[in-house]
Parts: structure tokens; sequence; C-alpha cells
């Protein structure tokens, strides 16, 4: 019986070269080989060039090492490949175009170096190329791509790619999902050459080093990118000046993450962004309240703005009925060392959560929030986490948590009275502690 797929899950081989020569001698005709996740160690033989009927090879999540033998690049009727999450290294060859019915291309997270060969963009079917996670240096370069290119996924983020985004990147029609991270433009990233990437959903420059230029996040929001709903510029250096008027901007978006990008002030575009669900503005230096729109935004259900110099809420979220995950003012005081001021909340919480809260995190550690705790807090039983940590809490001990049926996280240390009230039980507790131990002695008491 001649043998044409073949697929190996178990974890258990580990007899890699061995099993591998028994195959190409029997197996000439095989189509798909599968050795995904299966720990095998070793080279890959160059006996693989003998499997010249492959059309889908996955050698993903191994431990496989050493350089593909280049009878690899024999087998013209691959579509797919996967070399992901192994130790390969090597370069990849120019002549990689040989494997010219490659649909699918991914060699993520290996120790590749070298520059990236420009002949990739022109198989003419790629459609996803994923080289992430490697050690590919040297600039970008696309090349002359005659015919349309059919690629929709690229990803070339965490390597040592240095100099602009190549122009002809343009060409690239059809990208849905563009990761570009970690690049070193070393210099302005002109966005402009995006404005024909007309189909991306997800565009991701975070931790693009423009050495001391900013990216110009009014003229990303201004281009024609209909489609995009999922923007990520964390840890690169993003100028909010001169935002334009609301209707110009990609409306649309739908997750925002601005992590570390050196704003300082509360990006007032986003009250226009109707769909936005979630926000990432943590690690940046913004100064000021929390502004009310915030919790108008009609489908907002996680605000990330935690290490920043806010000082407080222009107004509480008064109807907190859908889910909402809030991570306001977390470990604000971890940005004291880097010498911008604390988020100071000060006041009390409001008891105002509604008795069918669907609030899932609450989230206020570092700040000096005072007072009681809400009792109507009792009422949001989806509630999963709650931290108080380091705040002046006076409350007595709030045996009446345990009633929530889904907490399983309870931070409390060093509010004011639980500590002198309390001292060797909250003390203990930890972000790590789950409450299914701690609620054992609450609901004894
Ligand atoms: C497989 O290819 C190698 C050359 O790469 C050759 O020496 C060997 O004889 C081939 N094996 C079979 C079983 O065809
Ligand atoms: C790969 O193809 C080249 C010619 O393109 C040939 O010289 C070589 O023998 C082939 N290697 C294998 C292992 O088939
Ligand atoms: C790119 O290709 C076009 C035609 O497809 C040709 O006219 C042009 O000279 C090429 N440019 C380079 C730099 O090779
Ligand atoms: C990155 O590339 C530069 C030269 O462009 C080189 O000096 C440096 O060692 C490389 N870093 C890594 C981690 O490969
Ligand atoms: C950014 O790039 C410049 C110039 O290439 C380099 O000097 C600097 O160390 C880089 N910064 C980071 C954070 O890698
Ligand atoms: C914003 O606009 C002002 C005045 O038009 C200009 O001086 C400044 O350079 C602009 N800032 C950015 C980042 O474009
Ligand atoms: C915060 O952002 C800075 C750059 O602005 C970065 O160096 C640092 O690692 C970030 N910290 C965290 C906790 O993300
Ligand atoms: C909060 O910051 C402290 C140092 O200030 C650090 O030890 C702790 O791990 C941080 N916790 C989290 C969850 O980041
Ligand atoms: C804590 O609250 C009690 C009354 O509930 C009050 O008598 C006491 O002064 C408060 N302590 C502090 C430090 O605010």
């Amino acid at each position: 019986m001649e043998v044409t797929l073949l697929y190996i899950w178990t974890s258990l081989i580990h007899l890699f070269q061995g099993a591998f020569q028994t195959l190409s001698a029997t197996s000439k005709h095989l189509k798909v080989l599968s050795f995904s996740d299966c720990k095998f160690t070793g080279k890959i033989p160059s006996s693989i060039g003998n499997l010249s009927h492959l059309n889908i090879l996955d050698f993903g999540y191994n431990n496989l090492a050493g350089e593909i033998p280049t009878a690899l690049f024999n087998l013209t009727k691959l579509s797919s490949l996967s070399l992901a999450s192994n130790h390969f290294t090597g370069t990849l060859p120019h002549n990689i175009n040989s494997l010219s019915n490659l649909n699918i291309f991914n060699a993520a997270s290996n120790s590749f170096f070298g520059t990236v060969p420009s002949t990739f963009f022109n198989i003419p079917c790629l459609e996803s190329l994923d080289l992430g996670d490697n050690q590919f240096s040297g600039p970008l370069e696309i090349g002359n791509i005659s015919s349309m290119s059919k690629l929709q996924s690229l990803v070339l983020s965490k390597n040592n790619l240095t100099g602009p985004i190549p122009r002809s990147i343009s060409k690239l029609v059809n990208l849905v999902y563009l990761d570009l991270s970690y690049l070193n433009t070393r210099g302005p990233l002109d966005v402009g050459i995006f404005w024909h990437l007309k189909s991306l959903q997800q565009l991701t420059l975070s931790h693009i080093n423009t050495t001391i230029a900013r990216i110009d996040l009014n003229a990303v929001l201004s281009l024609p990118l209909k489609s995009l709903s999922i923007l990520d510029l964390s840890g690169s250096h993003v100028s909010v000046e001169n935002m334009s008027s609301v209707s110009t901007l990609s409306s649309q978006l739908i997750y925002l993450f601005l992590s570390g990008c050196g704003i300082t002030v509360f990006p007032e575009f986003i009250s226009s962004l109707q769909y936005i669900s979630m926000i990432d503005l943590s690690n940046n230096s913004i100064k000021g309240q929390v502004p009310a729109w915030l919790w108008r935004l009609p489908e907002l259900h996680y605000a990330e703005l935690s290490y920043n110099a806010i000082n407080g809420f222009k107004e509480f979220p008064k109807d907190v009925s859908r889910t909402m995950m809030t991570d306001l003012f977390h470990n604000a005081s971890a940005i004291s060392s880097r010498g911008v001021a604390n988020n100071h909340l000060t006041g009390k919480l409001p008891d105002v959560y509604l008795n069918d809260c669907n609030l899932r995190s609450l989230n206020v550690g570092h700040n000096q929030l005072a007072g009681k705790l809400p009792r109507s807090l009792s009422g949001c039983s989806s509630l999963e986490v709650l931290n108080m940590e380091h705040n002046r809490i006076n409350d007595t001990f709030p045996f009446w948590l345990g009633s929530l049926p889904e907490l399983h996280l309870l931070v409390l240390r060093t509010c004011y009275r639980f500590r002198t009230w309390h001292r060797d039980w909250v003390d203990h507790w930890s972000l790590d502690a789950f409450l299914q131990t701690a609620l054992v002695p609450l609901q004894r008491s």
C-alpha cells in the first residue's frame, strides 16, 4: 500500500532521522507530511528531497536544529511549508521562489539570519509569509513585483531589520495583516506608503525605532483604510498632536494599542471611535482626569490606563451594566522610578454599581482611595477580580464578598484598616492568591 498522507501526532517519537529514512524509501508519493509538535530533535535529512510529490510539509513546533538542506527547495509542489518554532539556523536561499507553488511559508521563531530574500515576493500565489522572531538583518527589500501579489499576511516582527520600509510595499494590495514590529527605520516613518493597502484589517507597528522622529497618529488614522480594525503602535514614539476632525479618522477601529508611546494628554479623538472595544493607553505620561466620554463609548469593554499620571475621573462610571474590564490605575507607583508623577487617584469609589452589574474586574490598586468598599459590589455577581491593594480604604473586613460566586482573585494588601485589623491574614494574600483558598476562612467566620 502506498502512503500518501501521514500525520504523526505522537510526542513519543524521538527517532526522527531513522523514521525519516524509512519513510523516504517507501513513500515517494507522499503528499502530506506533518510532524507538527512531536518533540523531534536532530536535523532535516537531505533525503527529504526524494519526497517530490509533497504538497504540505509541517515540521512546526519541534526541537529540530541546523540548516535546512538545499534539497528541500527542490520540492516544487509544496504549497504549505512550516518550519515554525524550532531551532533552525542559516540563511534562506535567494532562489526560494523555486518553490513556485507556495501559499504558506512559516519560519517564525527560529534563528535564521541574513537578509530576507526579496524573491519571496515573486512567488505568485504566496498568501502568508511569517518570518517573525528570527535574526534577519539588513534592509527589507520587496523588489520589483510584476504580477499582482496575493499576499494577505506578512509578519516580519522581532528581527534585526533596519532601514526604511520600502515604497514597493504599496504593491502588496491584498494585505490584510501586516506586522513590522521592532523594525529599526533609523528615521521618520512615512505612513503614506500604506495608502494603497485598502484591505488591511490589522496593522502592527509596535516598538518601531524611528530614533527621535515620532509616528504621526493623525496621518495613520487619515489613511483610507476602511477595514482597519486593529492598530498597534505600542512602544513606538507616537505624536497625537494635530489630530484632525473626527469624520476623517478611521472610526471603525475596534482595538487600539498605544502603550508606552510617550503620550502626555488623554487622546480626545478616541471619543469618536464608536466601535472601539479595547483601548490600551498604559505606560504613557497622561496627566489629568479620565474624561467622562470614555464611559459613554457604546462598545468599550476594556480600558487599560495603568502606569500614567492620572489623578481622577471627570465623572465616575455610573452604569457599568455591560461587561467591562477596567484596569485603571494598577501599579501606578511603579512609574515613580522613571521620574513621572504617581497616579494620585483620591476620593471614594462611588456606591453606584447596579444590582445587575456585569463588572468582571475592578482594579484600582496603588492609589489613595478612601472610604468604604462600595456595598453594591455585592450585586456584581460576575465579578472575578477585585484589586484594591495600596489604598486608604477604611472599612471592616469585607466578609460579604464571600457571596460572589465568580470571584477568584481578591487583593487587599495595605488597605489602611485591613492592615491594622487583620495584618496576618491580609499580608500573605498576593496577586497569586486565589480566593478559593481565602474564601474558606472567610465563609467559616
Ligand atoms: C534519496 O536521495 C538521496 C540524495 O539526496 C539519494 O542518495 C538516495 O539514494 C535517495 N533515496 C531513495 C530511497 O531514493
Ligand atoms: C535538486 O535539484 C537540483 C537541480 O535543480 C539537482 O542538481 C539536485 O540533485 C536536486 N537535489 C535533490 C536532492 O533532488
Ligand atoms: C520593474 O519592472 C518593470 C516592468 O515590470 C520595469 O519596467 C522596471 O525597469 C523594473 N524596475 C527595476 C528596478 O527592476
Ligand atoms: C543587528 O544588526 C547590527 C548591524 O546591523 C549588528 O551590529 C547587531 O549585532 C545585530 N543584532 C543582533 C541581535 O543580531
Ligand atoms: C534606535 O536606533 C538608533 C540608531 O540606529 C540606535 O542608536 C538606538 O540604540 C536604537 N534604540 C533602541 C531602543 O534600540
Ligand atoms: C502641529 O501643528 C503645529 C501648528 O500647525 C505645528 O507647528 C506642529 O509642528 C505640528 N505638530 C506635528 C507633530 O505635526
Ligand atoms: C514603558 O514604556 C517604556 C518606553 O516608553 C519602555 O521602555 C518600558 O519598558 C515600558 N514599560 C512597561 C512596563 O511596559
Ligand atoms: C507592581 O510594581 C512592583 C514594584 O513597584 C512590582 O514588584 C510588582 O511585581 C508589580 N506588579 C505587577 C502586577 O506588575
Ligand atoms: C475610619 O472610620 C471610622 C468610622 O467609620 C472613623 O471613626 C475613623 O476616624 C476613620 N479612620 C480614618 C483613619 O479615617
